[in-house]
This record gives structure tokens, sequence and C-alpha cells, in this order.
């Protein structure tokens, strides 16, 4: 490989004119602040996502803070999530006051295994936040079945699943609230965004006054014409909304959703028909009644049909080129929690399995064919040259 040419990143957004268009439009219409944009973002996601209210804010961990604090969750409070997540998931529980309480994971999806959140439940456990773990559908219907059981919230993480359906019909309404990111590594993105989903008027409310330093009217309302200078302080809030300009570009993002999700699909159809013939890779599976949004492809390579490890598996595709990358070193890993917490790697055996056997590849819609079968090509190259 001569140089960085050659090198196929693990992630690239795919930014059309559409959205170049659509944020300069906003540059010259002078309201760069939260206002019309994002109210039509708003009610354009509502009824995609079919529940009563969407609050576009700043990213996906606002809006997870933010749905728990609208809860009521805090000091004394436990919340159950995934070990095998991005730390934003267990962070935003810490930053509402409350205790963080890990399960383990199940190892054919990476979500939650819904028997291991029957047993971390305790008295003083609130609320659960399954992730959709790259984009596969969490178990919902037996989240739900707990949480109704034990009277608890769900605060979906949802960072990856734009483009996840449950029994047909997309995430956004399966958990009191629901939580989208629009980071750039993301299916749809706004440069840095996230969407909170809910039908509870109470908690949407609650969310919107907090997301907006706790003040009884946005700028839109104070700026315009038929707005009024004047609002109130009902709480200590955050600034956690959405701008214009980010919802001028998530906006027209959000539009090529479907032709994403087509091109998403075929990569990852491709990919499971070249891996099928190596019976040295755990492929992804698509759980029945679902579809996974293929935000991430996530390959297990199986110890004991192997001469080499992930690590030297990532060295390897490196060597061609080829940039991948691991979701996620987990939560009970690292040095914070485990000081913390006392959590320390083994806690969580399928969580911990995972971690050690797993790589994402890359998988995005600005990849060519061709650089899919270069993908393909180097998957099957390192496997063969390296059987047991
Ligand atoms: C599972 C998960 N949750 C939450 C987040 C945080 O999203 P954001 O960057 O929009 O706050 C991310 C990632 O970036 C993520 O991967």
């Amino acid at each position: 490989m001569n140089g960085n040419e050659d090198f196929l990143p693990y992630n690239l957004p795919d930014i059309s004119d559409a959205e170049i268009d659509a944020v300069v439009e906003t540059l010259r219409s002078g309201w760069l602040a939260p206002g019309p944009r994002v109210k039509a973002f708003e009610e354009d996601f509502a009824s995609f996502a079919g529940t009563k209210h969407a609050i576009a804010l700043d990213s996906a961990t606002a809006g997870m803070h933010l749905a728990l604090l609208a809860m009521g969750i805090g000091p004394g409070d436990e919340v159950i999530t995934t070990p095998t997540t991005f730390c934003a998931s267990v962070n935003v529980i810490i930053h509402a006051g409350a205790t963080p309480v890990l399960a383990d994971v199940r190892l054919d999806d990476y979500c939650l295994d819904p028997e291991a959140v029957q047993r971390a439940i305790t008295p003083r456990t609130k609320a659960i936040l399954p992730v959709h773990h790259g984009g596969s559908a969490a178990r919902m219907g037996e989240v739900q079945a707990i949480a109704k059981q034990h009277d608890l919230r769900i605060v979906e993480d949802a960072a990856h699943g734009m483009g996840t359906y449950i029994d047909g019909k997309h995430i956004g309404g399966f958990g009191d609230a629901t939580v989208f990111s629009f980071y750039p590594t993301k299916n749809v993105t706004s440069a840095r965004g996230g969407m909170l989903t809910t039908d509870d008027g109470e908690l949407a409310a609650r969310a919107r006054l907090l997301g907006l330093h706790g003040m009884s009217n946005d700028a839109w309302d104070r700026y315009t014409e038929r707005g009024s200078w004047a609002y109130q302080v009902l709480a200590a809030g955050y600034n956690y909304t959405m701008t214009d300009l980010q919802a001028a570009l998530g906006h027209a993002q959000f539009r090529r959703l479907d032709d994403f999700q087509r091109r998403r699909g075929e990569i990852a159809a491709e990919f499971n028909r070249r891996f099928a013939a190596l019976p040295e890779l755990v492929l992804p599976i698509e759980r029945k009644g679902s579809t996974h949004a293929w935000h991430l492809y996530v390959v297990r390579l199986r110890p004991d049909a192997l001469t080499i490890g992930r690590d030297e598996f990532i060295v390897q595709m490196k060597e061609r080129g080829i940039g991948t990358s691991v979701h996620f070193i987990p939560i009970h890993h690292h040095p914070y929690y485990r000081e913390t917490y006392g959590w320390a790697p083994g806690d969580f055996p399928a969580a911990d399995e995972a971690f050690e056997t797993m790589v994402s590849l890359p998988l995005y819609t600005r990849m060519t064919d061709v650089a899919v079968e270069r993908v393909a090509s180097a998957v099957e190259d390192i496997i063969r040259g390296n059987r047991i």
C-alpha cells in the first residue's frame, strides 16, 4: 500500500448537494438558532417514528440525559443498561445522579439479555436503558414485559437505530422515550445532533424545558414578530437544543434514509453471501420480525478455528489498507467505572467474549461495489491464510 490514497476508511458520511444547499440556504437566511428548520424536522420525524412528540437536540447523549431527568430519575435510583455500549449510555445515568447497573448481553446480537435484566432488578431499579446495538433491534417485547411487571420506565438508546424496524414499525415508540443520534458516523447525520421521541406529553414538555436552560419560551418565540422578549426560568436546565443549521443538514439527510438503508442492506447482504462459506466467522443476525439498520456489520472470529486473534486480524486488514473498528470496549473494562463501581473484566461473560473476538467491518453508503469486494476479499484472504 503506497501511502494513504488507497486507504479505505472505516466510515465516511454521505453528503450530497441537497444537504449542502440546505445548509447554505440556512446560512443565507440569517436564522441559525433553533427555529423553523428544527420545527419542520421535528414534525416530519414524529410522523416517521409514529410518536406524538419528537424533540431535536444537540446529541443523543443530551436526549438520554433529558429523558432520565424528565422521568424524575435521580439519586438513589438504579438504571439497568448493557456493558456493550458507548460510554454515553452509562454517563447519562450518572449525570442524572442515579446508579448504573449492568446486565449482560446476548452473544447473537450484542443487545441486553432479558434474563440478565430480570436478575439485575432490585427495589431501587427505576428504568431500563436498552441499546439497539449496531442497528439490531433490542428485544423490546421482553424488555417491555419486564418493565410492566416491575413498574419501570424504558429509555431506548437508538443511537444506531435509524432504519431499525420491529414488526414493520420503525423504532421510536417502543420505550417511554427513544433517542437517536445524528453524529457523523451514524446512518443519518446533522454533524452533531439527536432526536428524542415519546408519546408522553408530560415527559416531552419537561425534556423541552430542561433542554433549553429551563426557560419558558424558546428563541423562535422570543425573537420573531409573533413572539415576546419575556421568559421565565422554571428550572436549572441545560443548553441542549439543536440549531437550525444542524436541522437543515439533518433533515436533508433524513429525507434520504430509504436510499441509505437500501444501500446498507445491499452491502450487508453481499458480506453475508461472501462470508457464509467461512465457518471461522460468526456472522451478524437479523432477528425474526425485525429489520437490522446495518449501522454496524459486526463479525466475530472463532478463536478455536484461527491461528490469529481479533487484534492481529485488525492489523492485517490495516496492512491491506482497510480500516475497521470495535464496538465496544465494554463499560466494565474502563478505569473510571472499574474504580467507581468495582466492576472488572470477566464480570459479564457474554460481553467479555464478544469484546475479545468482535470486529466491525466498513459498511457505509459511499462504499462502491469495488470497495465492498475489496473488504470481502481481504477478509477471505486473512481467514484462509490463518486457518488452524
Ligand atoms: C450506543 C451509543 N449511544 C450513544 C451515543 C452518543 O451519541 P451522541 O454522540 O449523539 O451523543 C453513541 C455514539 O456516538 C453510541 O454509539
